[in-house]
């Protein structure tokens, strides 16, 4: 079937005005590594940096043109013979590669802090232009805070810059200023009034100070813009910039209302949004669209009723689609029975109305106390009300020790089927000491897959959580434990997980009578 789609280019920023973001800065095997994964995910172009300002920059553009495959790759550079030559000599070794050249049009930029007239800008922007398109052919160039520039002078930048060779021509809501309604005038505007705009793809670059970045650049396609700048998680300058999943999964989920689309591979989309988190150290908010923790989680009764019967009730987007796993039905205080009972038969209980109506009663009491309510809750719950045994291992003791030239160890006490049984053990670090003995003790075959640390409140007196995923014989499960001493939460959590194991050998044998 041939596509009516248009096809918007994404041009990715993370390393560029990501990199902005306080706190954000990568060195350049980190921007490699970044680089690597967006080529992956299927982005246009790639702005990997500003060659001028620094040597990292300079070096992460210079390896990434020459080694990243698929994408073009594109240095920024002021308006200055200088920039634009080291974007170049950044650039000369790699096959697809561009010169992004700027200069502030605004008034207020050019009188307070530029002290440049208008004439003098616009020389500079045409020269720039000029040198860039001397070394290649693909320059794009943008009028800083074009949203707040003069119309009639932006459009003359315009026409003038494209004369001189430019191949992109990029609008920057330097300020976050503008909104969905004006940007689409705007656009429409540079298209009525730049006779040559026909020679240059409209690019668009929004910045979030008013939360709007999305939606002007969504509007700017509507306009007619055939590219967007943004950047994964919306990170960059001050609030952000336009993020890249959002402007992907919007243009692609709406194909019936924007008409357009692009080559990104949404599956890859939300490893990318981890490795850029894990790499920057921003984290994303749980609520982020696409990319939140939260994003593909249901709480609320009614909803998880409709999903549970047909999933687009309540769901637009599938995680699936972005790489992001499968939807999570949450249960806590606004749950209801239908998602209680579908959960319990997902543990492998199958309880009689009675218990269930007492456990989900006793449910709605524990959500009110507790802020997350994990699968080890529901099945302590369900276990007491059917009368059946809940833990198979309680710690009774722990005792750990570790110190400069020592080989940290662990003595663990442990009611084992109520019988007390204990062991000291070593190992690489005190947790690994107390695992091994744990291991020891219950005579475990599980493996360990994953172990994750999060601090639940601030300081160095903060509630640590630790969640533990283990498998056995193809069954994995994850237990959690919190502490303000990190070793006991890592202890509980890796029990709690054994239990859970043991509990399901215990139903399996029993499906088996
Ligand atoms: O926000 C901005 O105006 C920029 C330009 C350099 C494009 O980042
Ligand atoms: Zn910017």
């Amino acid at each position: 079937m041939v596509s009516k789609n248009k096809k918007i280019k994404i041009f990715d920023t993370t390393l560029r005005d990501g990199e902005q973001s306080p706190g954000a800065t990568m060195n350049v095997s980190e921007k490699i590594l970044i680089a690597r994964q967006l080529a992956c995910m299927g982005v246009d172009i790639i702005e990997a940096g500003f060659a001028f300002s620094s040597e990292g920059d300079f070096e992460a553009i210079k390896t990434i043109s020459q080694e990243v495959e698929g994408p073009t790759i594109c240095s920024l550079a002021r308006a200055k013979p200088g920039d634009v030559d080291v974007a170049w000599k950044a650039l000369s070794g790699g096959e697809n590669v561009r010169i992004h050249t700027f200069i502030s049009t605004s008034d207020i930029h050019l009188k307070y802090q530029f002290r440049l007239t208008r004439e003098e800008a616009l020389i500079r922007a045409v020269e720039a232009v000029s040198q860039a398109k001397s070394y290649l052919q693909d320059v794009e160039f943008s009028p800083m805070d074009a949203t707040r520039t003069d119309e009639s002078y932006l459009c003359e930048v315009l026409e003038a810059v494209i004369a001189a060779g430019a191949t992109t021509v990029n609008i920057p809501d330097t300020v976050g200023y503008t909104s969905p309604e004006e940007f689409f005038r705007l656009i429409q505007a540079i298209r009525k009034r730049v006779p040559n705009i026909d020679q240059a793809i409209i690019s668009v670059h929004c910045h979030d100070d008013l939360g709007l970045a999305v939606a002007n650049s969504l509007s700017a396609i509507m306009a007619g813009a055939g590219q967007v700048e943004c950047a994964i998680n919306g990170i960059g300058e001050r609030a952000g910039n336009t993020s890249l999943e959002e402007v992907v999964m919007a243009l692609r989920i709406r194909q019936d209302f924007y008409g357009s689309d692009t080559d990104v591979v949404s599956e890859e989309i939300t490893k990318t949004s981890r490795l850029v988190s894990k790499i920057t150290g921003m984290s994303v908010q749980p609520n982020k669209a696409i990319v939140g923790a939260n994003a593909f989680s249901h709480e609320a009764g009614i909803h998880q009723d409709g999903l549970l019967k047909e999933k687009t009730t309540y769901e637009i987007i599938s995680p699936e689609s972005v790489g992001a796993g499968k939807t999570s039905i949450v249960l806590g205080k606004h749950s209801g029975r239908h998602a209680f009972k579908t959960r319990l038969e997902e543990l492998g209980y199958r309880p009689n109305e009675k218990d269930l109506n007492k456990a989900f009663e006793r449910l709605k009491q524990l959500a009110d106390q507790k802020k997350e309510i994990f699968d080890e809750d529901l099945e302590a719950l369900i276990s007491e009300e059917m009368g059946r045994p809940v833990e198979r291992y309680r710690l009774v003791s722990l005792h750990a020790e570790s110190g400069s030239g020592m080989k940290p160890t662990a003595t663990v006490e442990l009611s084992v089927d109520d019988t007390l049984l204990k062991k000291t053990g070593h190992g690489d670090g005190v947790v690994d000491a107390a695992y091994q003995t744990i291991a020891q003790i219950t005579e475990t075959k599980s493996h360990l897959c994953a172990y994750i640390v999060k601090a639940i409140t601030g300081g160095t007196d903060a509630m640590g959580e630790v969640s533990v995923t283990i498998e056995e014989s193809g069954r994995r499960v994850t237990g959690h434990g919190a502490d303000t001493d990190i070793i006991i939460a890592s202890v509980c959590a890796y029990l709690s997980a054994l239990n859970q194991l043991a509990a399901g050998e215990t139903r399996a044998r029993k499906g088996q009578q």
